[in-house]
């Protein structure tokens, strides 16, 4: 079956296809550029963007794939959470197609969408299983007992990880996005030389704190340590942070697969510190960490039990996942 995913919750427009539970197509028009001179994104901007582009890269999508719209079988849209006019203009696109096609229609969850991205090379994983989700806005770890059913088991009580990557990468006069920056800049320093201590490091719960760090990458930075040592050693604890609370949860739960998404998962320490727990653990292929249309139709094409949502699924801001 050939499913089409479209995402457009924030600033880019995501199409992709999918068969079988392979990527076959992923365009993605990223506004960046036009958001940049005002110092982030406006709502507005972003929905009149979408509707101006969003024909042309389901007509590039689809050709990619080397089908025709009739050849879809399933058509899906992220719902929520995002900016609303944006999300509206993908959701009602993918209502009307498949009113049009007479296809059935399925709403996804946005972190639904990333989290499924990284079973984009391994369709052989079924739940259960543990999934964790660390980008500029989320730090989740969720348990997940079978297809669409979501277990919070932890989340940040402040910042998110990518966000701490950003502000202590802005500390050290680096650029946006700063993970990668500070990954790069860390690869020259030494991860022991400044003393960061690991967050909640005696905790028994699954939370996650990142804003006590970015507090002592300031006084780091005070005192003199070189930006490549604060950058490795900021990183250290970051990633000894994320691996301890997702260890724990695996021994406690007995879980041993793990899947990592959203954009810290590209992070190489983090995905070298995991693999030496002794886990399996599962990262997106390139292109499938960032927002894109793919992850919609994976998520959807895994939670397809022959039965479309209704046509009148809203397009919400806020809607957890669990
Ligand atoms: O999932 P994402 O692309 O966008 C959303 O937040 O929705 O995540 C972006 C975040 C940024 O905070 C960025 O600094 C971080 O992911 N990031 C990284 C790396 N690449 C991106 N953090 C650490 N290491 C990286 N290599
Ligand atoms: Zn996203």
């Amino acid at each position: 079956m050939w499913v089409i995913g479209i995402d457009t919750s924030c600033d880019d427009t995501g199409v992709g296809i999918v068969r079988d539970g392979k990527v076959v197509a992923n365009r993605v028009a990223s506004q960046t550029l036009l958001h940049q001179k005002f110092g982030g994104v406006v709502p507005e901007l972003a929905s009149r963007e979408h509707t101006q582009v969003i024909d042309g890269l389901v007509e590039r999508a689809l050709s990619d794939a080397g089908i025709r719209l009739s050849d879809l079988g399933l058509i899906a849209a992220t719902r929520g959470p995002g900016l609303i006019g944006a999300l509206l203009v993908g959701l009602s696109y993918a209502k009307g197609l498949a009113l049009a096609l007479g296809k059935p229609f399925v709403g996804v969850h946005h972190l639904e969408g990333h989290l499924y991205a990284a079973l984009a090379d391994h369709p052989e994983v079924e739940p259960p299983f543990l999934a964790l989700l660390a980008s500029g806005g989320h730090t989740h770890l969720f348990q997940v007992p079978a297809w669409g059913h979501y277990e919070l088991l932890g989340a940040t009580r402040d910042d998110a990880a990518g966000e701490a990557f950003d502000k202590v990468a802005r500390m050290l006069g680096l650029g946006y996005p700063g993970g990668p920056e500070i990954e790069k800049l860390a690869r020259e320093g030494d991860p022991k030389a400044v003393p960061f201590s690991v967050p909640l490091y005696d905790q028994v719960g699954y939370e996650f704190s990142f804003s006590g760090l970015k507090t002592a990458a300031q006084r780091f930075v005070e005192k003199g340590y070189t930006k490549p040592d604060i950058a490795a050693s900021f990183q250290r604890a970051v990633v000894d942070h994320l691996a301890n609370v997702v260890i724990r949860a695996a021994r406690d739960t007995g879980l041993s697969t793990l899947l990592v998404s959203g954009g810290v998962a590209a992070n190489r320490a983090l995905q070298e510190r995991l693999a030496e727990a002794g886990l399996r653990v599962l990262f997106p292929p390139p292109g499938l960490s960032t927002d894109n249309g793919a992850m919609i139709a994976l998520a959807a094409w895994r939670r397809w039990r022959g039965e479309g949502d209704s046509l009148a699924v809203p397009a919400a801001a806020y809607v957890p996942l669990a």
